[in-house]
């Protein structure tokens, strides 16, 4: 069971905390078997998987049948639970079922979930505030993308570019600034999730520089794609929130050169081939795979001199141990800690096929894409489970909850004035200036 590590660089294994494994509810489109094989060929140790399969994660009952099909994983693995209106009050419940964390779709996605009310938002930032949880937030307003995605039906739009004018960037903006009011109120702490607009960074910078626990991540096909590869690729690139114009771009680097991005996530949301391919842009199922496609799409960027590979370590390893407490041995919050470790080669390269991806899901717009620096071996608390590019399928079910190593302090004091306090202790304030 040796490999040679010589001339590859040893790094964390990456960090995903966003991918959709569909499973239970959606196997035509991926499994937790497939998915997490995904992750393993793609130099992924760890996956935060999304609430919104069928049954959505939102009871105890659904919670239980997603940690069943997860017993099938090849890689660790946290659990984001669904947050909105049906959920609130039943947060640490779902928790104590085995919960990692939340996620909270404040905007229109896959799914067809309804979006938390601000009441409810503000309610299970409450709660989750003393116990240092981070809910993830899909950032983008319902009401603005409903009303605008309406008008261009009525007139008939069907091309790609609709996608886009249906979910305009103000729809991010205002969301990521109601979503930072209420976590700066309460002391929550915050994910923005998919972040693709340069115009909402200054309320991620500004926010952090007042010691909002914020965090966010992008995903490559908001740093390398945006519209013009949309009227290449029509609805196969359609993804929530859409890429954008070409201006995005250049702003979401400088943002994760500067940490006010904290980390690459994939967004992994794999469809079948039929439901990618639609003439009418409506029709076609939003988001592509990533989780396999990640690694070397960004290795290849360090490779052209954008950043340095420690910055890679950073944003795919090191910023999401912290930001979900992932505790190594002894305690200290690393990335790679367990041996989670990937080994990659710098130097090779190789031509992106989506028919050699693991998914089931494989139509993706990195297809035919040239890659350089690729992950060669994973391992998952030192144990293989690729190697020489090879996944080795006994080790299915390898893969476990990371709860047990996941401890996070509250995050900060709460607003003098929260909501909770008004509630709980009436007249303290007046009291306290007598
Ligand atoms: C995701 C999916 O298919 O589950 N789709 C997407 O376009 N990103 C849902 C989501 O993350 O919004
Ligand atoms: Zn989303
Ligand atoms: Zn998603």
């Amino acid at each position: 069971e040796t490999v040679s590590a010589e001339g590859l660089y040893v790094l964390p294994g990456a960090i995903d905390s966003h991918v959709h494994f569909r499973d239970p509810g959606y196997p035509h489109k991926e499994t937790w078997k497939t998915g997490s094989a995904a992750a393993a060929c793609g130099g992924v140790t760890t996956v935060f998987d999304m609430p919104n399969t069928n049954p959505p994660t939102g009871t105890l009952e659904a919670l239980a049948m997603k940690l069943k099909a997860a017993e099938s994983s090849y890689v660790d693995f946290g659990i984001h639970a669904l947050f909105d209106d049906s959920t609130v009050a039943t947060l640490i419940d779902l928790l104590d079922g085995g919960a990692t964390s939340f996620k909270a779709f404040v905007g229109n996605t896959f799914g067809n979930l309804p979006a938390p009310s601000d009441g409810a938002l503000l309610e299970g930032f409450e709660t989750l505030a003393p116990l240092g949880i981070r809910t993830t937030v899909h950032a983008e307003n319902s009401s603005i993308m409903a009303r605008r995605q309406k008008h261009l039906r009525e007139a008939g739009r069907t091309d790609p570019l609709a996608h886009l004018a249906a979910r305009p960037a103000v729809a991010e903006i205002e969301a990521i600034g109601r979503i930072i009011t209420l976590a700066e109120w309460t002391g929550a702490r915050v994910h923005i999730a998919h972040h693709s607009a340069a115009d909402s960074l200054y309320l991620l910078r500004e926010a952090k520089r007042r010691g909002v626990d914020v965090t966010a991540e992008t995903c490559p096909q908001y740093l390398l794609l945006n519209t013009v590869n949309m009227l290449d690729l029509g609805g196969l690139l359609r993804v929530n929130p859409p890429v954008r114009e070409p201006r995005h771009n250049e702003p979401l680097w400088r943002a994760l050169l500067d940490g006010v991005i904290d980390m690459i996530a994939t967004d992994h949301a794999p469809h079948a081939p039929e439901e990618k391919t639609r003439d009418d842009i409506w029709e076609c199922d939003c988001g592509f795979p990533g989780v396999e496609t990640q690694m070397p799409l960004m290795l290849t960027e360090i490779n052209g001199g954008r950043a340095a590979i420690t910055d890679y370590v950073r944003w795919s390893a090191e910023a999401p141990a912290r930001a979900w407490g992932l505790q190594g041995v002894k305690g200290v919050i690393a990335p790679g800690a367990h041996a989670d470790i990937v080994l990659v080669d710098m130097g090779r390269s190789e031509n992106l096929s989506q028919y050699r991806l693991q998914s089931i899901g494989k139509i993706s717009p990195w297809h035919d894409r040239q890659v350089k620096g690729c992950p060669l071996h994973t391992m998952v608390r030192g144990r293989f489970v690729v190697r020489d590019g090879e996944l080795l399928e006994h080790t299915a079910g390898w893969g476990q909850s990371i709860k047990p190593v996941q401890r996070m302090p509250p995050a900060r004091v709460a607003h003098p004035d929260t909501t909770t306090r008004a509630i709980t202790e009436p007249g303290a304030a007046e009291r306290e200036a007598r």
